[in-house]
């Protein structure tokens, strides 16, 4: 169980001025903070990255908790200033926290296959309490109640209902495609959860992320489509009025041949307004200024009085403050996506209604108002950044230190850039802009580089460099090239080549998330018989995909070409977490293996027929588990 690190450090919160340089320096020398900070270093990381990813502020504004995913850490820390008071550890990455109405306890979600919540008090870090939860569970939402308590289970699509005053899950409630961030309305009625990604198969319209909302008296979801194009959600929070909820996310021009990023071109950085009694879009509000945008936007959280709201920008490294009435209000049209507007005014000159406040850390993600102070966590600079909303400072905002400043990895810096949008063109977008997490959009896109006219479902990066050629029809020798094209061919940026090796590092140290399918990490029933049909000549799916990578790495022609083809042979994937790369083949037309097998008559060859409706089963269950 969770147990106290250390209780108190001796890193100030830094200053832009000499005296920070020197306390810095005395941190890397370790003569302040290196005894204070028994900090373990994550499986190939440089000792003491944390990677703060979420973070929460007592009622009073005295104490923030922060969550440290990299080091599996929770600490306590004095606000405004710092310092760190105390730190735990938990046992798998903190993947999110709250407090409890009354501020008495913290609730940390530790992500895992089987995750558990911990129930903390918030006092002494006594652990409370222990619940287990699903696959990845994340962003803890308390009722206004204090009794019930939803999470996010990330990878099995659903929310765990928590009774906290029984400390167990009475229910789950189905999500649509990974639920990331929610948050309770204030009078406990309904649960709005942003799902990260869009479920759609690719020759449909619309093809956009949803939010869920669950009825808390009843249980039952529904659904509020985004515009077309939306992906990418992270972060939502209700106004203290229950009136709007707003959700930050991406919204893609991905029909459009992707020969420049422009005016939001490609993907543009907006924010979507609700209504939550009519249960509909209000407002899908650009984030971005005409000649510098204001790429992968990550939290949201509005201040106490409603007035403002305010966005961190992972991938520019500044949060946007918002005027909250004039997001909800007459938006003036000129963004190149009839569904997103700008904020009246915003002629690129900083008005009343929107201030743009760079940050002095790197990958500000999760954001927390307390009175008139926004924290905001810095992820790779392992500082919480303190901005003060009445008098926002014209150089940058000021830092508490979490522990001495991380010395980056190669590995490291290749995460930080993959995930940096202040290296493409104009702040436009970064490579997780259309690789989340490394991972895929779930959106098609005609690069350039096979031709005009035949878009491709994005890839996720996961045995990119394992299994070459690159791209569906291998346009790509290697990964490495594909890496590099990206940079100069997608993102219009010119970098140095050591920033093209750190990212194939990053790339190549992705590990395959367990399946949502596996059973106690192995194969259930099912996916074993399936296991041995996939292996058999009564499929011959193992002809071409022979394990462990399931790709014998070579071209084939499934009959996949479509109307919009030039070829037919196309890079036989490998299938480790085909679980969560829908749609399926090169053009994203199947949603579910099961299409792609029964409608697509994929690898079958009419052999299908021979296979029973379990056997198809079965055979789906095995290609989901791995
Ligand atoms: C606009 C969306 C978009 C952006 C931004 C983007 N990519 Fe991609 N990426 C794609 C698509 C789509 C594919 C698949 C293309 C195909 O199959 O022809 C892909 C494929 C790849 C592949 C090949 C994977 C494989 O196994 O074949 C790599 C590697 C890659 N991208 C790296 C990057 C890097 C690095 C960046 C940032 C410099 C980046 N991408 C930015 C859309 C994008
Ligand atoms: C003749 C070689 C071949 C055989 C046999 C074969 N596949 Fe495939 N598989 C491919 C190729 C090539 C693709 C990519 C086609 C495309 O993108 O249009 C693919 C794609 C897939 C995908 C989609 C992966 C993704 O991320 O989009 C799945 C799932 C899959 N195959 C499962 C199977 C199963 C299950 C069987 C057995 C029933 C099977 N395959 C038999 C070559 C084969």
């Amino acid at each position: 169980m969770a147990h106290v690190r250390a209780d108190s450090t001796a890193c100030e919160p830094r200053k832009r001025d000499w005296l920070r340089t020197l306390a810095r320096m005395v941190c890397v020398a370790g003569i302040v903070c290196g005894a204070a900070f028994p900090v373990e270093a994550a499986a190939g990381e440089a000792p003491g990255s944390q990677g703060p990813s979420a973070l929460a502020v007592s009622p009073d504004g005295q104490t923030g908790y922060v969550a440290s995913a990299d080091s599996r850490q929770v600490a306590w820390v004095a606000f405004p200033a710092g310092p760190v008071t105390r730190r735990i550890e938990v046992p798998a990455e903190p993947s999110g926290l709250t407090l409890s109405p009354d501020g008495a306890r913290l609730i940390v979600t530790c992500a895992a296959p089987r995750s558990t919540v911990l129930v903390i008090d918030a006092a002494t870090a006594q652990v409370l309490s222990s619940i287990p939860a699903g696959h990845t569970a994340m962003s803890p939402a308390i009722a206004p109640d204090g009794k019930w308590l939803y999470v996010c289970n990330r990878f099995h699509h659903d929310v765990a209902v928590i009774d906290l005053d029984a400390g167990a899950e009475v229910a789950r409630v189905r999500a649509v495609r990974e639920p990331v961030a929610a948050a309770v309305t204030p009078d406990g009625a309904a649960v709005f959860v942003a799902n990260h990604l869009p479920n759609d198969r690719l020759d449909a319209y619309p093809v956009s992320a949803v939010v869920t909302v669950i009825d808390t008296r009843t249980r039952q979801a529904t659904a509020i489509r985004l515009p077309h194009g939306s992906h990418s959600l992270r972060g939502l929070c209700v106004s203290p009025d229950g009136k709007y909820v707003y959700v930050t996310h991406l919204l893609s021009n991905f029909e459009l041949v992707p020969t420049h990023v422009e005016f939001g071109w490609m993907n543009m950085n907006v924010l979507t307004v609700l209504d939550v009694r009519q249960r509909r879009v209000v407002n899908t509000v650009g984030l971005d200024e005409s000649y510098t945008a204001a790429g992968n936007p990550w939290g949201v959280a509005c201040t106490a009085d409603g007035k403002s709201l305010c966005v961190s920008h992972a991938g520019t490294h500044e949060v946007s403050v918002l005027d909250a009435a004039a997001a909800a209000g007459r938006l003036v049209q000129m963004y190149m996506s009839a569904d997103v507007g700008s904020l009246p005014d915003d002629s690129g000159q900083p008005t009343s209604q929107r201030h743009r406040i760079p940050l002095p850390g790197k990958g500000p993600r999760a954001v927390a108002v307390a009175g008139s102070t926004l924290y905001v966590a810095e992820y790779f600079s392992d500082t919480v950044a303190v901005v003060n909303l009445t008098a926002p400072p014209a150089d940058g905002a000021e830092q508490i230190a979490l522990g001495p400043p991380p010395q980056w990895s190669n590995r490291r810096r290749g995460e930080l850039l993959f995930n940096d949008a202040s290296i493409c063109r104009q702040q436009w977008q970064s490579c997780a802009s259309c690789h989340p997490d490394g991972r895929a959009d779930a959106l098609n896109w005609d690069l350039l580089n096979d031709g005009v006219g035949n878009p491709k479902n994005t890839k996720s990066m996961i045995l990119a460099f394992p299994t070459p050629p690159s791209m569906a029809e291998g346009v790509r020798g290697t990964a490495g090239a594909a890496v590099r094209s990206g940079l100069t061919n997608i993102l219009f940026a010119e970098r140095p080549e050591t920033e093209s090796s750190a990212i194939d590092e990053y790339v190549r140290s992705l590990e395959p998330v367990p399946s949502p399918s596996l059973v106690d990490g192995r194969l259930s029933p099912a996916a074993q018989r399936g296991k041995t049909l996939f292996a058999s000549e009564r499929t011959g799916c193992s002809r071409c995909h022979p394990p462990p990578l399931y790709t014998d790495l070579k071209m084939h022609d499934v009959g996949s070409r479509d109307k919009y083809g030039w070829v037919d042979r196309f890079d036989t994937p490998a299938l480790i977490e085909a679980w969560r790369t829908a749609p399926y083949l090169h053009n994203g037309l199947y949603l579910t293996v099961k299409e792609l097998l029964v409608q697509g008559k994929h690898g079958l060859s009419g052999r299908e027929e021979g296979l029973s409706e379990q056997e198809l089963d079965d055979l789906v269950e095995f290609v989901l588990s791995l």
